[in-house]
């Protein structure tokens, strides 16, 4: 069996989750899921990213040594999991014991280890240049602008500070011609193209030395044989994707079934770490390169930027609550191209719940439902012989299979969700024109095979959904009285039996009423 290994970035854990850490994993989940369904071992990973200067600062204004608060506010994050239906397989820790391990082994290999200009990869220096502590990054002069305040910040807008120390580099300088050929090698290396571009023009202009101990702080990965100095927070992070499946034992069955990595998911601002420094690391320890990383774009908020200040970063929970869970995850991938930016609004949000989920899908499947409960003794209807508009339909539901595959291969959520609607569009058209309930007088034999067919199209489209909206494709198939062991794509063409008795229909996605109105609104209408 064909394995996929997917990751999200582990979680800072000073911050609170919001929609953004929300995005990233639920991306991560509808692909694990659909991979699942389509014949795959999946190992599917998150977790939390808990050293670092900015953890160790968080836990000191809160008053708690940095172990306990850690062991605090992790939990957040797999309750975070928990509540988006996350189907994740591990949940890593990067104060774990196997993963202080492993952060030590890799620092090892890649001390041993001599850069592609015949040097050491590892060796002792000076840092002395600037730092920010929100981004855990360094800086170059060249890349800081000055604020309004005076102060320099960092691309990203994160206040920088001057650090001298003593600290370990890697060579990174020396890595630059390899990762151009690699890139070119691979081209879906990094997605989007457009990020491509930028990482590969980035390390066409050169690349410095990269310092990967600190010397001013404790809070981290101590490194081996060198008193005082602590892992570099990013080099102890990326190495947490390979922790996970057994590194430093590359024998084990688990590390060779999953590495390299299928995909590493992440946001367009934690790119560089994984498109050049990680493959960088991973060729100097001896370890294959993951197979592709694509970073997606940020969401906003009603057109501002997310942030603790504005006090406008949305709470996952808070959306759960209020629109729906699988609602939600239907937004977030369906809204926007997955890559660009977005921006979250509550009038957007309910546009596609009241059109895309209540009308289009939810009226459709019940419409059908409740039909065929009335009208057709509550059991799969029969069909007659078929016509070409039924064939059509049919076709149309099925033949989307490899369109999802060939869209979530390149990440297209939206995409893949579009050619999923357009089927829903399809059926909604086909019952109108079939008139199902005008055949009731005149030809019951027709009205059986119309309902059969609609029947059929639902459950195919139900099949496919499940990855973005598992909860409620389950509630629909259960309404089908699809079986537990037809739910995935090798029971693809286990078409319904007819005399099968269905459940009774209920809605699946309820119309979101605005707080205070008495009926829909005009807009929920459509
Ligand atoms: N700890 C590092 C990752 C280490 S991976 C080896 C980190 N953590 S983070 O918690 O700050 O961010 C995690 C992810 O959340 C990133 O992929 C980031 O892009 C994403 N997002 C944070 N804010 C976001 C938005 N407003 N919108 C979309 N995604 C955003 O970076």
């Amino acid at each position: 069996m064909k394995r996929y290994y997917i990751t999200t970035p582990i979680y800072y854990v000073n911050d609170a989750p919001h929609v953004g850490h929300a995005y990233t994993t639920l991306a991560c989940d509808v692909l694990a899921r659909f991979m699942r369904l389509d014949g795959h071992r999946v190992h599917f990973l998150t977790g939390t990213d808990e050293h670092g200067q900015k953890v160790e600062k968080a836990a000191a204004a809160a008053g708690i040594a940095p172990k306990a608060f850690t062991d605090m506010v992790s939990q957040n994050f797999r309750t975070l999991a928990k509540a988006l239906n996350i189907s994740n397989d591990d949940f890593i820790r990067t104060t774990e014991p196997r993963h202080i391990l492993a952060s030590q082994a890799i620092w090892r290999a890649i001390a041993a280890s001599k850069s592609p200009k015949g040097r050491d990869n590892i060796y002792l220096g000076k840092y002395a240049g600037w730092y920010a502590v929100r981004d855990e990054a360094f800086y170059g002069e060249n890349e800081l602008t000055t604020g309004d305040d005076g102060r320099k910040r960092a691309p990203s807008g994160a206040e920088v500070e001057w650090v001298e120390e003593p600290s370990y580099f890697f060579r990174l300088a020396d890595w630059q011609d390899w990762l151009l050929a690699f890139y070119a090698e691979n081209p879906r290396f990094i997605a989007p193209d457009t990020r491509r571009n930028e990482v590969v023009s980035f390390v066409r202009q050169g690349l410095e030395d990269l310092s990967i101990s600190r010397t001013t702080f404790k809070w981290g990965v101590p490194v081996p044989d060198a008193p005082g100095h602590i892992m570099y927070v990013w080099l102890d992070a990326l190495t947490n994707y390979i922790t996970a499946v057994g590194y430093p034992d590359t024998k084990s069955d688990l590390f060779t079934a999953c590495w390299p990595a299928d995909l590493h998911m992440v946001g367009k601002d934690i790119l560089r770490f994984h498109a050049v420094y990680w493959p960088a690391f991973l060729k100097a320890a001896g370890v294959e390169p993951q197979r592709r990383v694509f970073a997606h774009g940020w969401w906003t908020v009603e057109g501002q930027k997310m942030s603790k200040s504005l006090g406008n970063a949305i709470e996952p929970h808070h959306l759960i609550e209020k629109y729906g869970l699988d609602p939600v995850r239907y937004f977030l991938l369906r809204e926007v191209p997955f890559g660009q930016d977005g921006d979250f609004s509550h009038r957007a949000m309910v546009h596609r719940l009241n059109g895309d989920l209540a009308n289009d899908l939810g009226n459709l499947a019940q419409r059908v439902l409740s039909f065929i409960q009335k009208n057709a003794g509550g059991v799969v209807p029969k069909a007659g012989v078929l016509a070409p508009g039924d064939e059509k339909l049919i076709a149309a539901a099925r033949n989307v299979l490899p369109t999802l595959r060939t869209e979530l291969a390149e990440q297209a959520f939206h995409k893949a969700l579009d050619a999923l609607w357009q089927v829903v569009g399809d059926a909604n058209r086909y019952v109108d024109e079939q008139a199902p309930w005008a055949l009731r007088k005149t030809d019951q034999v027709r009205m059986n095979t119309v309902l059969y067919v609609l029947a059929e199209a639902l459950r195919r489209l139900a099949l496919q959904i499940q990855p973005f909206m598992p909860d409620a494709m389950t509630r629909l198939l259960d309404q089908l009285a699809v079986p537990a062991d037809a739910r995935d794509y090798a029971a693809f063409d286990r078409t319904l039996v007819a005399g099968t008795t269905l459940p009774p229909p209920l809605g699946i996605f309820p119309r979101y009423v605005e707080e205070g109105a008495a009926a829909p609104t005009r807009a929920a209408k459509k």
